[in-house]
């Protein structure tokens, strides 16, 4: 692997940088939402990239990285898994998107009902927001009941229900309130103000904000929540989108103990395959099936199927556990590397979904620069966002982590002049 000071600063980047200026021209903003170059470090970041295998990327200038965004979580197993892709893409191969959906949807279907603790019935669909927003629309449309809540800084998607599109034209939101993560006080008082009028509240197993460290669960959440939830008739979602299989195998509802009426899944659950899948309990299976459900591509074979291999391998590599122990060794040497630069890390969220930020700067500026020059020594971290660690990663990629981490942060102290 090529490290950054066998390059020459500049350059490095230019087919992403030219690439993105001919974007410019036809595609708003060049890369639209949390792609876009503004949420990483504009002009010290790939833009674009063309291959991937295992735990290592490579972007249109031909740098190769080992990765920590797992494809945004969705790689658990690793980039172009054999076992996943050699199933789903010779099933592609046969014929995708057929008239009508393939039979091994029925197989997932009696699959997940099998393994996702609580969970009877499955609606298939691509992305995670499909999931969220039939959750939020079929709650409603079962209690009768508007109001939807949902905590404060909590991703559920693009939709705009819950997006940071906040615009008065968009009356999407106003039946949308929300609390801070955490606070029973809070959640109550809500129930309070809003009796008779909750469809729904809506969680992430765990809270990953979308901006600064993640929270868990804190004693007594889960029991408070649906112990409202129930007196008021109001449904329990759990957006398990983000986490899902890298908490439990049967749902990270099942590792907190929490009893939702619907899981939405999505990313993982398919290793990078477009897939979304919306759960639900038995007692929600006559609303779901006379509400209209639909998309062109929801169906179609290729994802169906390698979600069911996804599902295999994970269960019988004891791919969860594995992951929660590399979690821990990766969170361990970093925080080791960045401490023999003389820097404490905050690492936050369950171990193989970490949040890694420098103690002393909760605004980010100091994980910009060590970020940036990670990406410069062929290791891709976020500067923003969680990272996630797949089955991929081995040891040694580790090790080459640990080193170029010790690296950058020894620059971002000289730069920062700490
Ligand atoms: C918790 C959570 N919910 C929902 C979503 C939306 O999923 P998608 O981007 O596939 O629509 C995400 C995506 O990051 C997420 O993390």
């Amino acid at each position: 692997m090529s490290s950054y000071a066998d390059e020459p600063g500049r350059g490095r980047y230019d087919k992403s940088m030219d690439l993105f200026s001919r974007a410019t021209r036809v595609i708003p903003s060049g890369i639209y939402g949390s792609k876009n170059p503004g949420f990483l470090v504009a002009g010290e970041y790939p833009y674009f990239f063309t291959r991937a295998e295992g735990s290592r990327v490579w972007d249109a200038d031909g740098n190769e990285y080992i990765d920590y965004m797992c494809g945004f979580g969705s790689q658990i197993l690793g980039y172009g898994n054999a076992e996943v892709d050699r199933d789903a893409l010779a099933r592609i191969g046969d014929g995708d998107l057929l008239p009508c959906p393939p039979p091994e949807m029925v197989e997932l279907a009696e699959v997940l009902a099998g393994e996702i603790k609580g969970m009877d019935w499955s609606v298939f669909a691509k992305n995670g927001t499909d999931a969220t927003t039939l959750a939020i629309s079929l709650a409603r449309v079962h209690t009768g009941k508007p109001y939807v809540l949902m905590a404060e800084g909590a991703y559920h998607g693009a939709a705009n229900w819950c997006s940071s599109n906040d615009y008065p034209i968009l009356k999407d939101k106003a039946e949308v309130r929300t609390f801070p993560y955490g606070d029973i006080d809070a959640l109550r008082r809500l129930f309070q103000e809003l009796r008779g009028l909750i469809a729904a509240v809506i969680l992430t197993p765990y809270h990953h904000a979308v901006f600064g460290d993640s929270l868990m669960p804190p004693e007594g959440w889960y029991p408070a929540v649906e112990d409202l939830c129930r007196r008021e008739r109001a449904l329990f979602i759990m957006d398990d989108i983000r986490a899902n299989f890298r908490l439990s195998y049967a749902g990270s509802h099942a590792h907190f103990g929490a009893n939702p009426h619907m899981v939405c899944m999505g990313k993982a659950v398919a290793n990078g395959h477009p897939l979304a899948v919306l759960m639900g309990r038995g007692e929600l299976k006559k609303t779901a099936g006379g509400f209209f459900i639909t998309g062109t591509f929801w169906m179609s074979a290729g994802p169906i199927i390698a979600a069911l291999k996804t599902l295999e391998v994970l269960k019988r590599e004891g791919v969860v556990e594995g992951l929660q122990d590399k979690g821990r060794r990766f969170r361990d040497g970093l925080k080791q590397a960045a401490a023999s630069e003389g820097y404490e890390l905050t690492v936050s969220g369950p171990p193989a979904i970490p949040f890694v930020r420098f103690s002393s700067d909760p605004d980010l500026y100091h994980n910009q620069v060590w970020a940036s020059r990670m990406a410069a020594e062929g290791i891709f971290v976020h500067p923003h966002h969680n990272m996630f660690i797949s089955h991929a990663h081995s040891e040694d990629d580790f090790l080459r982590t640990f080193e170029a981490a010790r690296r950058a942060f020894a620059y971002t102290r000289e730069h920062f002049g700490d």
